[in-house]
Formats: C-alpha cells, sequence, structure tokens
C-alpha cells in the first residue's frame, strides 16, 4: 500500500483523490464532530462548502428532521440551530436528524475531494475505527488529506495524520511519500502529549479564547468513539462499524 499525505486542501489534485479511498482530517473541529453526530446517532450528515449551500438545501428538506449546523471564525452562524462544538451533538439534540453541516475549512475540504471513491472522516476520536477500516481495504493508495487552517498548514491535522500512518505501518509493507513520513515524524514527535498540543496550537489557542475549551479535551479522546463517518456521493448516510482483523 502507498499513502500520501495532503497538508492543505491546496495540495489536492486529481490524481491524489480521484477514485481513491480518502482519509480526511479536520481536528479542530469539523472531523470531530462529525464523529460525535455519528455516535449521538444522526440519521445523515450532509457537509456544504458554503452558508448559502447549508441554508439553500435545508430549504428543500423537512424542517422537523433536520439541523443547521456550522461556523464561520469558529462561532455559530446566525440562524443555524448548531455550531461546530462537538459537544453539542449530543443524542437528545441529533438523534434521527439530518444535519447539513458547512465549516470553514473541514467541509470545504470534503467538496474538494469529491472525486473520491470514498472519504473516510477521520480524527484522534474515532481513529481505531478508520484504521480497521483501511486495513480491510484492498487498495494500492490511500490518500491522507488535512484540510488545515484557511488553506495553510495546521499541526494538529498533520500530528493526526502521523497516527493513522505510523498505525498503519505497524503490520504492513508501506510505501509512503515525502509528506507522509513527514507526517509520521510529527506524530512521534507529540504521541505522548495530544491534549496539550491541541491547548497549544493556533486553532486551539483561538478556540480557547472564544470559550471553547472544553472542545479542545473533547477532541483530544483518542480512541474514544467506535463510529466511521464515510462520504458518498456527498453525503454520510451511516455509521459503519469498523471490521475487526
Ligand atoms: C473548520 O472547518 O474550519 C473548523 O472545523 C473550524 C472550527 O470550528 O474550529
Amino acid at each position: 500500500m502507498r499513502i500520501e499525505c495532503l497538508f492543505a486542501p491546496g495540495e489536492i489534485d486529481e490524481s491524489a483523490v480521484k477514485g481513491k479511498t480518502v482519509a480526511l482530517i479536520d481536528i479542530l473541529r469539523a472531523c470531530t464532530t462529525a464523529a460525535y453526530a455519528m455516535a449521538g446517532g444522526c440519521e445523515r450528515i450532509i457537509p456544504v462548502a458554503t452558508v448559502e449551500a447549508a441554508t439553500n438545501l435545508a430549504a428543500s428538506l423537512d424542517k422537523k428532521v433536520t439541523l443547521l449546523g456550522g461556523e464561520r471564525e469558529g462561532k455559530r452562524i446566525d440562524g443555524f440551530d448548531l455550531g461546530n462544538s462537538p459537544l453539542e451533538y449530543t443524542s437528545d439534540v441529533v438523534k434521527r436528524k439530518t444535519i447539513i453541516l458547512a465549516t470553514t475549512n473541514g467541509t470545504r475540504t470534503i467538496s474538494m475531494s469529491q472525486g473520491a471513491e470514498e472519504i473516510l472522516i477521520a480524527s484522534f476520536v474515532n481513529m481505531r475505527s478508520v484504521i480497521d477500516y483501511v486495513a480491510g481495504l484492498n487498495e494500492d493508495l490511500v490518500s491522507v488529506v488535512c484540510a488545515g487552517q484557511d488553506d495553510r498548514f495546521a499541526l494538529e491535522d498533520a500530528v493526526c495524520a502521523g497516527m493513522l500512518i505510523e498505525r498503519l505501518c505497524a503490520d504492513r509493507e508501506v510505501d509512503l511519500s515525502d509528506g507522509a513520513r513527514a507526517a509520521r515524524l510529527l506524530y512521534g514527535q507529540n504521541e505522548k502529549s495530544i491534549p496539550s498540543l491541541l491547548h497549544d496550537c493556533e486553532h486551539g489557542k483561538y478556540l480557547d479564547g472564544l470559550g471553547f475549551g472544553k472542545d479542545l479535551e473533547a477532541c483530544s479522546r483518542v480512541d474514544s468513539l467506535r463510529v466511521l463517518p464515510i462520504v458518498k456521493e456527498g453525503r454520510i448516510n451511516k455509521v459503519k462499524r469498523a471490521k475487526r482483523k
């Protein structure tokens, strides 16, 4: 298996994603939030790139079972039901609901990866499920795509990419691109300090300043949720229970 790692959406090109399995990472907070929403029992998540796309889509769906979620500059969008805090997506709020999710980097990067065969939503909280699923694939190439921050490198995404790569290297022959090797090295330097990394990284500090400090802890709970949101044809329809090896 060959693994490539892209650190920001600007690196996405057809060869990296078209027809491929993509593991997409936005630790703070879109991918973590999607994992919490699936664990909370939502029916589906429809990720969209813009606020306008979200409100237009919501207007065409049944209001009783639809929630609009997302953020701009980290804050809940005016008129939306939910922000982008994973802790908001509890079972009593999201169970059996369709969630339309619009976030600045995460769902935009999902839209930019749409040529992929499937997009696995990866984060620290559901890493074990991602690994189990990828391990069962018969694929030559897996692309790990980091959403980054405003089209730039984000350390927390790169370290999570490195965790995924490190675990995949544990029991199989893997050919790594230079980016994948770099991510693995970054993980090696940070593996024992994921919670403090999330507090110290740029976006973590920003979220803390907005009063979302508790989200950082929620995003750092490695292997805490047994869910795997998978985007196929633009939506996440169900939780896939990971195949055990
Ligand atoms: C994003 O997609 O940019 C984010 O998840 C931002 C955030 O809510 O922290």
